[in-house]
């Protein structure tokens, strides 16, 4: 069941965007060669807390951190640890805040100092799939024509695209209807009305599209081990088209 949101819920959900916006703005700089995994989640999850708000991943189905923290290959869902990142790494970054009751979303993917030229076009073509995606809503278009502005951009440029994994609907929780695969699926293709919120996000692999489960039950990598890119933006449908939530800045690649 999609559930829309009114003006005044809308309002809330803004407000936990903004709040995720802005931690986005502390996270991103600090994604630097030396930097473990842990500390970037530490500090998400107190900066979070200081502003009143509740880390939405914590907890969420058993998952031990605020922030998930997905190194190269790890394509999301990554647990923070010990591992500290490396020049020429790419890591994406991402969370999720309860801000009284209402839930944003959002991931970037960031080079950690200089990066390869491929990984550089991966990062690239990732953001570019997600404002494709994120152009196509509207009032009366359907979640396929999301899902194809994604795939088809992806594939164009040779890239592998995730298909265990969707965007989703968000805002009263992390997680609801309607899910919003990356590719055209024979699944559930709802027209899109004013008052929906959506979770896009992007999962794009270097190389196939393939991917497996890690033995921690949570960390998805890449089958063939090439790195992964992924963005996220949580957007509501208005009356002309789309309003993004959320905003972060990443540095250019090079
Ligand atoms: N943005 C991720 C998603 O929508 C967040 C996963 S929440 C977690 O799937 F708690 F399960 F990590
Ligand atoms: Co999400």
């Amino acid at each position: 069941m999609i559930r829309l949101k009114n003006a005044e819920q809308l309002e809330g959900i803004r407000r936990s965007c903004s709040l995720l916006s802005e931690l986005f703005g502390i996270l991103v700089p600090m994604a630097l060669p030396g930097i473990s995994t842990a500390e970037l989640d530490e500090a998400a999850r107190s900066f979070i807390v200081s502003r009143g708000g509740k880390p939405a991943f914590l907890d969420y189905e058993g998952y031990p951190a605020s922030l998930c923290v997905s190194v190269n290959e790890v394509v999301i869902h990554g647990i923070p640890g010990r591992q500290r990142l490396e020049e020429g790494d790419i890591v994406g970054l991402d969370c999720g805040i309860d801000l009284g009751g209402y839930f944003s979303d959002a991931a970037v993917t960031v080079p950690v100092g200089k990066v390869s030229a491929e990984l550089g076009q991966l990062l690239r073509v990732t953001r570019e799939c997600l404002d494709r995606a994120i152009a196509a809503v509207k009032p009366g278009a359907r979640i396929h024509d999301v899902s194809r502005a994604v795939f088809g951009h992806a594939v164009s440029q040779g890239y592998g695209v995730v298909r265990q994994y969707c965007g989703h609907g968000v805002g009263f929780s992390q997680h609801e209807d309607p899910q919003i695969p990356n590719y055209v699926s024979p699944g559930p293709n709802p027209r899109l009305v004013p008052g929906m919120v959506l979770a896009i996000e992007p999962m794009i692999n270097l190389g196939k599209g393939d991917v497996r489960l890690l033995d921690d039950d949570w960390t998805v990598v890449t089958l063939d081990r090439k790195p992964s890119a992924h963005f996220e933006h949580t957007v509501a449908v208005t009356e002309t088209g789309a309003e993004v939530l959320t905003s972060w800045s990443v540095p250019s690649a090079s």
